[in-house]
């Protein structure tokens, strides 16, 4: 708990990212990560090994860029940096461990930023979203782009601040959560390289019978392309929070996910 509340106070980040919870949610994700460290590892070692074979398909390395890179815990950085010239980790939140391993690592660049656009919007500085990755696309360098783990995040830390702060929220779209997944599928679908989206797109609450107590959509019925693989990631194992019950995401995985969005019929784009 205390090096909990010590990783928490050295993190810097913007008001917003603080407001909206995701420092608390990167620091509780770091220690369900080390309590749970045997039930992630299947889906973390999935993650890892769907990269390194899509680097390996790569005519040119010059520039990746990891969003949501968080802990890296799905992102064989010592590979890209080998087959790198340049790696981007970008993220609202760098916890210090993070940005130590990027110290003295020239090839490694740290870019915090608000990959839903919106942070200012909900703060009232601004009165619609900013283009998270408008400098990214444009960067004729990049020659991959990994989304780990990120996109079903966008919409939560939004609904709550939407139900947290009625009366500012009154002017702003109620579907906010749902738009911020949509805007992050067709920031994707803009980079002219190769893109990799790994996300969790549902998660399924069970008793150690079977019994499925709850269910929810993370994309919030955001239309996507066929997947290319997929896998249950028991995010909350049998006695983490309650001794039955277990909760599991189903993660999907796109290897070419720009090409694969292209496949969408126009009305879900
Ligand atoms: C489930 S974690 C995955 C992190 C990392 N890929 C890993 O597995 O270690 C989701 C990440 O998304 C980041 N995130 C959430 N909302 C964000 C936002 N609006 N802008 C940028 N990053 C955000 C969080 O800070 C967190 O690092």
């Amino acid at each position: 708990m205390l090096a909990e509340i010590a990783l928490w106070l050295a993190t810097p980040a913007s008001r917003m990212a603080r407001r909206l919870g995701l420092v608390s949610e990167s620091v509780a994700l770091w220690a369900r990560g080390r309590r749970q460290r045997k039930a992630w590892a299947g889906h973390h070692g999935r993650c890892r090994a769907l990269i390194a074979e899509v680097v390996a398909e790569l005519p040119h390395r010059r520039g990746v860029a990891v969003l949501g890179s968080g802990l890296l815990r799905d992102i064989p950085l010592a590979l890209l940096r080998e087959r790198f010239e340049r790696v981007l980790l970008v993220d609202a939140v760098h916890l210090p461990q993070i940005r130590l391993a990027a110290t003295f690592r020239p090839d490694v660049t740290l870019v915090t930023r608000d990959l839903s656009g919106i942070m200012d919007w909900l703060g009232g500085e601004r009165d619609g979203r900013v283009d998270p990755v408008a400098d990214l696309v444009a960067d004729e360098t990049l020659d991959l782009v990994i989304s780990a783990n990120l996109m079903s995040q966008l919409g939560w830390p939004v609904e709550d601040w939407l139900e947290d702060n009625a009366g500012p929220s009154s002017v702003l779209p109620p579907d906010l959560p749902a738009r911020c997944i949509a805007w992050h599928r067709d920031d994707l679908a803009r980079f002219g390289c190769r893109v990799v989206l790994l996300t969790d797109v549902e998660t399924v609450e069970r008793d150690r019978a079977g019994t499925v107590h709850d269910r929810f959509d993370l994309m919030r019925g955001a239309a996507l392309p066929p997947h290319d693989e997929g896998w249950d990631w028991q995010v909350v194992p049998f006695g983490e929070v309650e001794a039955d019950r277990e909760t599991v995401h189903s993660v999907r995985a796109w290897r070419d996910f720009g090409t694969a969005c292209r496949q969408l019929p126009e009305a879900d784009r």
